[in-house]
Formats: C-alpha cells, structure tokens, sequence
C-alpha cells in the first residue's frame, strides 16, 4: 500500500463515519500502521474516541445485567405520584423507552437541551425496574416481594424501597449525568426521585478481570458467566407472566473502613477465605482454583473457616446461583452497591443472606444500610417499549 496512493488524511476523512464502531477500529488500525512522514503531527481524529462505542439497546433482554459491567453506574430509586397508574405508567414507559432508545446511541433525547452531551455514548445502558409499589398501584399481581428483615439490616429509608428503577451504567460519567438527568426530567410528572446511588468500578481494568472492591478484594470470582446456560438459568425468569425478565436485589453496604484499616492481611484474607493479592482461595494456588472447604491445617482446623464468607454464601449449583454486578461507593460513606440479579428471590437470595445474617466474619466490618428490590423486565424491539408485556 503506497503513501501516494492513500494519504493519511484522505483515509482519515472518508473513515471518520465509521470510526464508531468495529470497523471504525480496523480502519484505525491501517492507519496506524502506515509510516508516518518526518513532520507529522498527531492528529486527534486518528482514533476513534473511545466513547464511540454503543451497547445496543433493542434485544430479548434489557441491557445492562448480562452487558459487560462499565465503569460508572447510576441507580435511581423513584416513587409514582399519586394517581399515577396503570394508563400513566404506559406513557411514561413509552416516553422513558423513546429516552433510552436514543441516549444509548449517541443521540440526544426528544427536545434534548444539549444533545451534544449525549453524542459519546460510551457504552451507556439504561435499564429499567419495577418495585413492589408499581406492580401495586398498576393493579397488576405477581410483582417482586419486599425482602424479610435481616438481623445485620441497619435500613435507612433515603437508601430503601422506590417503585420505579432507572439504572444507568455507562463507561463516560459526564454522559451518564446527562442521561440521568434527562430521564428524571421526562418522568418528572409521573415520578419522583427517592434516591440516587453513584458506584463506581476499576475503570482500566482488562476486560474479564476481576475487579477489586474498595476493602481490597477480588470481588466477583465466583458468579455466573454471561453466554452460558448456567447464567440463563440462574439469572432470567424462564416462565409464568414474567418470562424473560430477572429480579434485582440492591443492597447499600456500608464497609467500615476504620477498623478494617485496623486489622491485618491474615485477618482480611481469614475473613472472607480468600488471599488478597491474588484472590485465591486459602486452599488454592490461582483465583479460579476451586475452594476445598473440607481442606484441614496442621491442628485441625479447618483452612476456610466455618464461617468465612467464601462458605457462608457457597451455594453449590452454578445455575441456582445470583449474579452479582457490584459497584463501589465512597461519598463520604465509603461501601459497596451490592447488585444481584436472579430468577427467583426467595429461592436464591434470601437463603444465602439469611445464612450471612447468622453468621459471617465480614458482618463485623459492613453494615446494610439499603435495600430494594426490582423487576428487570425484558428488553423490547424498535417498535415497542419496556414493559408492554405487562403495561400495554
Ligand atoms: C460489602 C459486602 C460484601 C463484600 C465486601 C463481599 C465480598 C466478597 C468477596 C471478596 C468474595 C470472594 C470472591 C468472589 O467470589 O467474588 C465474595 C463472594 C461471594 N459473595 Fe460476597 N461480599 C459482600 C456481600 C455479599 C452479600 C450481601 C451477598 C449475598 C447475600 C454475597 C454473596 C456472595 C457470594 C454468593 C459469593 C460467592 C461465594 C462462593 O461460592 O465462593 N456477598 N464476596
């Protein structure tokens, strides 16, 4: 490929329409490689920005539990003003459908003030719940049910309950306050804030690395993977009115920072089971070893002890498992939003919570604070919105 052939400039400009996707990267990729002259000076445009990529939003499934978690995450609790039912929350799904639908690739939402803060979509994902309230005033039967109180619960309100779930994770946190606040502004008269929660996550991280939670540990090692049969069958509802939805548990967790400073690393790692350098299990080598609860040391004693939260939480099938998609909070407060999505609560939260709530080495450093818990619906085509199945 000759220099006088194809300049860099003229590829550059006739390439910039497909920068934002993949083979918008592969055009980047020639033209890195084409050698550059004496002189050149970088020109910005040689890359696609890396907010170009979009997480499509139309599908089977609502974006945003199976999608590869992003950096910036948003979780909005929301209540219905009064009156509002099932007619009304048809049109503000239409509306909030319509909202994401553009915000996700890189468009401004209907009469966007500033569209272009929309135009990095950067992985965006706005997806939606529905709380026990909602089902409620929607008169529809068969919604998620409130979670039991558990012995370690300490609730506050402004962190608990909502009907309405707007969660937005996006790699961009300029892009996601920007689709945040559009989508409040457009449900303004049907619904109104209760809380907003911020996480965060490693955000150069190697995709399919594990990331580290803000007590230090390799959180997430053992959950159900995405594209798997495991996962399908843990994480969405397979039958009933609820078919192809899942259910969202959101704990707000507050980690006690001062004495977990306080104690050290065999302590740390004793707690939970697992080294902390490398995420092994205290009987393994590698992160992924199996755990080998029955491992006994020199006296005895168990190597995971009994109540290390790596046993406590152990649930042995794969496809009875929650799948947790956590961020960390540090506001002030400095904590976990513990995010699990499965088919079925009560068979497979509450069990494991309740067993935590009766026993678990960490209990002494982190304290729920929040709770809630949403229906995910399922995702809808180009002609449809989230919810018809049940709002329609
Ligand atoms: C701030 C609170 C919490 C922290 C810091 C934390 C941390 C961890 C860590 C470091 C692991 C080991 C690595 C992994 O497999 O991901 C783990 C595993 C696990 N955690 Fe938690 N966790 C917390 C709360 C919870 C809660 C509330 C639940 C569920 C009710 C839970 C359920 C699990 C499960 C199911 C596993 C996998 C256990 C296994 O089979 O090995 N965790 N957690």
């Amino acid at each position: 490929m000759s220099e006088r052939r194809i300049s860099r400039r003229g590829l550059l400009a006739g390439g910039a329409a497909g920068l934002a996707g993949g083979a918008g990267l592969a055009v980047a990729g020639v033209v890195d490689s084409l050698p550059a002259r004496a002189g050149d000076t970088p020109r910005p445009e040689a890359q696609p920005a890396p907010g170009a990529a979009v997480e499509p939003f139309h599908g089977a499934r609502q974006a945003g539990v199976a999608t590869r978690p992003q950096a910036h995450a948003a979780f909005a609790g929301l209540d219905l003003r009064k009156g509002v039912g099932k007619e009304a929350l048809g049109r503000l799904m239409r509306i909030l459908t319509d909202d994401a639908r553009r915000l996700t690739s890189g468009r401004g939402a209907l009469a966007d003030t500033e569209p272009e803060l929309a135009a990095l979509p950067a992985r965006l994902t706005i997806t939606f719940g529905f709380g026990p309230g909602l089902f409620e005033k929607a008169g529809i039967e068969g919604g998620p049910v409130q979670l039991p109180r558990f012995s370690v619960d300490r609730l506050e309100d402004r962190w608990s309950g909502g009907d309405l779930l707007l969660q937005i994770c996006c790699e961009d946190p300029v892009t996601l306050a920007h689709a945040l606040r559009m989508t409040l502004k457009d449900a303004k008269s049907f619904a109104g804030v209760r809380w907003v929660q911020r996480g965060f996550r490693q955000a150069v991280q190697k995709p399919g690395l594990t990331q580290r939670n803000l007590m230090g540990q390799l959180d997430g090692t053992v959950n159900p993977r995405p594209g798997t049969p495991d996962f399908d069958r843990a994480v969405w509802i397979a039958d009933g009115p609820l078919a192809g939805g899942t259910m969202l548990v959101l704990r707000r967790i507050r980690m006690l920072m001062d004495s977990w400073d306080a104690a050290d690393r065999v302590a740390k790692e004793f707690t939970v089971g697992r080294r902390l350098a490398d995420g092994a299990p205290l009987t393994g080598r590698a992160e992924h070893d199996e755990a080998d609860f029955a491992k006994l040391n020199a006296i005895g004693f168990p190597i995971i002890a009994e109540y290390a939260h790596i046993r406590r939480a152990r649930v042995e099938d794969p496809g009875s498992r929650m799948f947790r998609r956590v961020y960390n909070y540090d506001d002030g407060d400095t904590g976990l939003l513990f995010a699990s999505y499965q088919a079925d609560v009560e068979r497979q939260f509450t069990p494991v919570q309740r067993r935590l709530a009766e026993a678990d080495l960490l209990n002494e450093w982190t304290t729920p604070i929040g709770s809630a818990v949403f229906y995910i619906p399922p995702g809808c085509g180009e002609s449809g919105w989230v919810g018809d199945g049940l709002l329609a």
